[in-house]
């Protein structure tokens, strides 16, 4: 039978643990998020955060392993995200994941938590095909990566500096939306038709595969102040649903763009923003016009959890990959 492992996922403001029997199984998925912890701040507080993570880890993996109906001892190995991320958040994860490797004598595998997230979508499907274009929508990140196998890959694309689910997040501030902002505009966008108003798509003529959300936020900013401050005789619904049409046609073009370019046969749609619902269906819009797979998990996959990192670390456990103890826990995604 496939190995048994546990996965630790910190690397942000969500602690998550996942219990995988190889990829394709999840026993159990649990994660607790510090959303309303750090509300009041405005922002995510990583001393905060790394506290957080301390005061809920154990007993979270205790309750991982009761709902599969484990004990520790069943356990083959043992994961966890140790980069990107923030610094504390990572270490406290990692250091968890060394001392079960240590004391219960397993191996331990080291993540990348933004390779991971196209794994969420390869839990339900094992027949997915390389070479992929994945798009990763997290929070903090917007990129393209050609892979081509298992550990297999190369950043094409990324945001030369807003990320779309930061810019959606800043955008949704600036208009007095509740966090998460992509999902409150999510919500709008599902229900309010766009306006017809013509808000940049940044580098979407250009022939390359970066992007860049940060001119679109300002756009909306002046938008805002020009017509809403302080309050507007026109409704926000169907500027924010034009807005988030922007996002959606810069990421649908850029990702079908670079599968063009590297001539796949699949692309992958994961993180945060790919929660959305209207990304989705215009993603399967788009897909629908080609021969090309598009693989999209379902939003609870998509959003930060252990059960993408346990997929990817189920198949670099296959491959004989192992960590030592002195595995560095790295904050940036390119170091
Ligand atoms: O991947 P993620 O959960 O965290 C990071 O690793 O950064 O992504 C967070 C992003 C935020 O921009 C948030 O607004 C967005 O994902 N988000 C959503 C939804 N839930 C979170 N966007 C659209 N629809 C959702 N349901
Ligand atoms: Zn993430």
């Amino acid at each position: 039978m496939a190995a048994l492992g546990l996965a630790i996922d910190t690397t942000f403001d969500d602690t998550s643990v996942a219990i995988v029997r190889g990829a394709n199984t999840v026993l159990a998925n649990l994660t607790i998020s510090q959303f309303e912890d750090h509300k009041a701040f405005g922002g995510v507080v990583p001393e905060r955060a790394s506290r957080r993570h301390l005061e809920v880890i154990h007993p979270l993996i205790d309750r991982a392993l009761a709902e599969a109906e484990l004990s520790y001892r069943d356990l083959d190995w043992v994961a966890a995200s140790n980069r990107p991320g923030l610094l504390g958040a990572i270490l406290v994860g990692l250091s968890v994941a060394k001392s079960l490797s240590y004391a219960l004598d397993i191996p331990l595998i080291g993540i990348n938590h933004i390779e991971a997230h196209p794994y969420a979508g390869m839990i339900e499907h094992d027949d997915v095909t390389f070479p992929l274009i994945n798009l990763v929508v997290a929070g903090g990140h917007t990129l393209l990566i050609h892979q081509r196998g298992h550990g297999d890959w190369t950043v094409v694309g990324r945001s030369v500096d807003d990320a779309a689910g930061e810019c959606a997040d800043k955008v949704a501030r600036i208009f007095g939306l509740p966090m998460p902002g992509g999902k409150a505009i999510d919500d709008i966008a599902m229900v309010t038709a766009a306006g017809d108003y013509d808000f940049p798509r940044p580098l979407l003529n250009q022939d390359n595969l970066d992007f860049s959300f940060s001119g679109l936020k300002t756009a909306m900013k002046r938008f805002h102040d020009a017509h809403f401050s302080p309050e507007g005789n026109i409704a926000k619904e169907p500027v924010l649903a034009a807005f988030f049409e922007s996002v959606c046609d810069v990421l649908v073009a850029k990702t079908l763009r670079a599968a063009d370019r590297y001539g796949v046969g699949t692309i992958t749609v994961s993180g945060g923003l790919a929660a959305s619902r209207r990304l989705r269906r215009r993603f399967a819009d788009a897909a629908a016009q080609t021969d090309l797979r598009l693989i999209h998990p379902r939003a609870a996959l998509c959003t930060d959890n252990a059960a993408m990192v346990g997929c990817l670390a189920s198949y670099y456990y296959a491959a004989g990959r192992r960590d030592t103890l002195d595995l560095r826990a790295v904050p940036n995604i390119s170091d």
